[in-house]
């Protein structure tokens, strides 16, 4: 029997869309087509490409790019060693500034305290200051928001320890918000050993208990939203001698949580507030008007890279089993996708 249902339409707050520097990977196009896909309608890209959004002039060039973008869209700054002094010029068009704290993909990290403190001293308090920063660098980074007393966003949070810190800064009434991943949610380091190095990201994979500990603090309400890292590289990147990190997620996210519901891992109010009301507060947004995904909740089905619309073309959840399928998404009144088909033109997304 079809149960269908309706959800609000996703917003998904760490997307890397590629573009413009490594189209090879992906492009607003590609991307935007791959997050509608996935009940996505409204995302926001992330600076690190080869030449990272780190001044006025690079996002004027984003936002360019963007333009072939099906779904709703936006951006971060990224912090580099000197740019505090561009945030005036910058604040009002973008949803946060983004500060890799550690190593990861792209050229942007701070590790210098002092050049840390500037960031946290001159970025407004009436928006995030997204971090990538993995385990005892979180801790840092938590110091630095109570000190300068502004909002700290941890990206992909992934331990159990890391969940400790941010609840425990939670308590004691420090502004933290923190988002994890699809993958970490449903993969474990054990997936290495299979996966290889498609299974490479930042942060790694963890044990299961990590996992675990992700799914108590969902429902415990530690955590604030679920954001795909969407981090698309070529197969032949990823099967390289010196993969990069990061995997693609944009269209598998949904299902994964549909089939998490069908197992009552968790509510359907707590998937609704974790991947679209949430997000959209957390943007500073009610939600993107008038925009939905229709789900038939029943339905068995298995992911299969083939018939993903990202252009990397492969997926880490490639021939897993899941239940709960996206029928049709509509986006600002209009049906966007019908039975795994784009059906919006190139330049249909706006800004959110
Ligand atoms: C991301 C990427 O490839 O841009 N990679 C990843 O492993 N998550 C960067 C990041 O989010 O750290
Ligand atoms: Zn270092
Ligand atoms: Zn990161
Ligand atoms: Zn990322």
């Amino acid at each position: 029997m079809t149960k269908l249902l309706k959800l609000p339409g996703l917003i998904d707050v760490h997307v890397h869309l590629r573009d413009p520097g490594a189209t090879q990977k992906e492009d607003f196009y590609t991307a935007s087509r791959a997050a509608l896909a996935g009940g996505v309608v409204g995302l926001v890209d992330m600076p690190n490409n080869p030449a990272p959004t780190i001044n006025l002039k690079r996002l004027v060039v984003k936002k360019q790019a963007a333009k072939k973008s099906v779904c709703d869209y936006g951006f971060y700054f990224g912090a580099n060693q000197e740019n505090w002094k561009d945030f005036r010029k910058v604040f009002s068009q973008v949803f946060g500034l983004k500060i890799y704290m550690n190593h990861t993909t792209g050229p942007l990290l701070v590790e210098d305290l002092a050049v840390l403190q500037q960031h946290f001293k001159n970025w407004p308090q009436s928006k995030p200051i997204l971090v990538h920063a993995e385990q005892d660098t979180l801790a840092k980074a938590i110091g630095l928001a109570a000190c300068w007393d502004k909002w700290l966003h941890v990206c992909h949070l992934a331990t159990s320890e890391e969940l400790e810190l941010v609840k425990k800064a939670k308590q004691k009434k420090i502004k933290v918000t923190c988002e994890v991943t699809p993958h970490h949610l449903f993969l474990t380091k054990d997936e290495v050993k299979t996966l290889g190095s498609l299974a490479v990201m930042r942060p790694p994979l963890q044990t299961r208990a990590d996992l675990k500990s992700l799914w108590w603090g969902i429902n415990k309400g530690i955590v604030d939203l679920i954001a795909t890292d969407h981090a698309p590289h070529t197969l032949k990147e990823k099967q390289s001698s010196s993969p990069p990190n990061g995997i693609p997620g944009l269209e598998t996210s949904l299902p994964l949580l549909l089939t998490a519901l069908n197992e009552n891992k968790i509510t359907l109010k707590k998937l609704i507030e974790l991947t679209s009301i949430n997000p959209a507060k957390f943007l500073g947004l009610k939600s993107v008007k008038n925009s939905w995904v229709e789900v038939d909740l029943n339905k068995k089905w298995i992911i299969e890279q083939k018939n993903l619309q990202t252009k990397c073309g492969w997926s880490a959840f490639h021939g897993r089993k899941v239940i709960g399928k996206i029928e049709r998404v509509f986006l600002r009144g209009k049906k966007v996708v019908e039975n795994g088909k784009i059906i919006v033109k190139k330049g249909f997304g706006k800004p959110l």
